[in-house]
C-alpha cells in the first residue's frame, strides 16, 4: 500500500483498528505496544487472515518506534481503559504519562504525520498530544464524537425500525456525562427526529447516548467498548488517506469558534489529506449553545488538572 498507518496500543480498540484498516485495505500498518510479543503476535495473525479476506495490506507488529517511521497517521489507542465505577476523568493521571511519551516518539519517527487520539480522557489527551508534538492544530485530533453520534444513529434506527444507513447523528462537546446530542440535526432521509419523535422518546435516546460508554462498561465488567470506537478512529482515517472531505464530529482545537478558545472539544470538522481543513459552525439555539459551553468547562476543568499534574 502507499500509505502507512501506525496505531500505538494494541489491545482491544488498537487491534480493532488494525483489523479495519487492512481488510478496508486502506494502508500499511504498524502495530506498536509495551507488551513484549503482543502486537507481533497479533499483526502475524491478521496477516494470516489476509487470504481469506482478500487484501493485501502488509501488518508489522512491535515493540519499537523505528518500523514506525514516516507514517501518514499516527492512532494512539494505548492507555488504560476504564472499569465499572471509573469515569473516564479516573484515568488522566496515568494516561497522560503514557500518551506524552508515546507523542514524543512518534512524532519524532513521523514528524508529517497526523495524530488521531483515542486514548481517555479523549479532550484532555488530544491537548497532551498536541502541546508535546508541536505540531499544528489541523493535524492533531481526537476521535469521540463519531462513536457518540454512532449510537445515537443506532438507537434512532432501533426505535424507527428503519435501516441505519437512512439515519444522520451530530454529538458535540466533550466526550463526557455532559456530551451534546443535537436532536435537531439528527435525521432520518433528512428529516429531523424532532419531527419523528416525542420529545419523552427523544430524550431517553440522547441519555442512553450519554450514557453509552457506561453500558458497554458495565456488561463487559473488565473494559470498554472497542468495536463501534474501531470504526469511529478508521472512518477519520479513510477520510484523511483518501482525501474524502468528509464533514464528520470530531475533537478539534478551538480557537474563537462557538465562542470557544483554547480547547479541544467535538465538533463538526471537514476532515482531508492534511487534516482538519475547516471547522464547521452550525447555528445552534441559546439552549444548544449553553449545553455546549457547560461541556467545554467540564474540559476546561480536566485540562486544569493536567496543568497541576506538570
Ligand atoms: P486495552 O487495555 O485493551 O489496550 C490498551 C493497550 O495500551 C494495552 O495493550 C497496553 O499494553 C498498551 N499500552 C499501555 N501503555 C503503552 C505505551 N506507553 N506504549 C504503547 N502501548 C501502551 O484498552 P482499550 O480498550 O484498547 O482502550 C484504550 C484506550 O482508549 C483507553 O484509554 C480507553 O478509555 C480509550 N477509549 C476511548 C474511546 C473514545 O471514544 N475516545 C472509546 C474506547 C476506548
Ligand atoms: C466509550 O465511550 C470508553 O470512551 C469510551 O465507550
Amino acid at each position: 500500500m502507499d500509505k502507512k498507518v501506525t496505531v500505538v496500543g494494541s489491545g482491544n480498540v488498537g487491534a480493532a483498528v488494525a483489523q479495519r484498516l487492512a481488510e478496508k485495505e486502506l494502508c500499511d500498518v504498524v502495530l506498536l505496544d509495551i507488551i513484549e510479543g503482543m502486537p507481533q503476535g497479533k499483526a502475524l495473525d491478521l496477516a494470516e487472515a489476509a487470504p481469506i479476506e482478500k487484501h493485501d495490506a502488509h501488518l508489522i507488529g512491535t515493540n519499537s518506534y523505528e518500523a514506525s517511521a514516516d507514517s501518514d497517521i499516527v492512532i494512539i489507542t494505548a492507555g488504560i481503559a476504564r472499569k465499572p465505577g471509573m469515569s473516564r476523568d479516573d484515568l488522566i493521571g496515568t494516561n497522560a504519562k503514557i500518551v506524552r511519551s508515546i507523542t514524543e516518539q512518534a512524532s519524532r519517527y513521523s514528524p508529517e504525520s497526523i495524530i488521531i487520539v483515542v486514548s481517555n480522557p479523549l479532550d484532555a489527551m488530544c491537548h497532551v498530544a498536541y502541546e508535546t508534538s508541536g505540531f499544528s492544530k489541523n493535524r492533531v485530533m481526537g476521535m469521540a464524537g463519531i462513536l457518540d453520534s454512532a449510537r445515537f444513529r443506532a438507537f434512532i434506527a432501533a426505535e424507527l425500525n428503519v435501516s441505519v444507513e437512512s439515519t444522520h447523528a451530530f454529538v458535540l462537546g466533550g466526550h463526557g456525562d455532559l456530551m451534546v446530542p443535537l436532536p435537531r440535526y439528527s435525521t432520518v432521509a433528512g428529516i429531523p427526529i424532532t419531527e419523528l419523535l416525542s420529545r419523552e422518546r427523544i430524550d431517553a435516546l440522547v441519555n442512553r447516548t450519554a450514557n453509552g460508554g457506561a453500558e458497554i462498561v458495565s456488561l463487559l465488567k473488565t473494559g470498554s467498548a472497542y468495536y463501534a470506537p474501531a470504526s469511529g478512529a478508521v472512518e477519520m482515517a479513510e477520510s484523511i488517506l483518501k482525501d474524502k472531505k468528509k464533514i464528520l464530529p470530531c475533537a478539534a482545537y478551538l480557537e474563537g469558534e462557538y465562542g470557544i478558545h483554547d480547547l479541544f472539544i467535538g465538533v463538526p470538522v471537514k476532515l482531508g489529506a492534511v487534516g482538519i481543513e475547516q471547522i464547521v459552525e452550525v447555528r445552534l439555539t441559546d439552549e444548544e449553545m449553553a449545553a455546549l459551553h457547560r461541556s467545554a468547562r467540564t474540559v476546561e476543568e480536566s485540562k486544569i488538572v493536567l496543568k497541576k499534574m506538570t
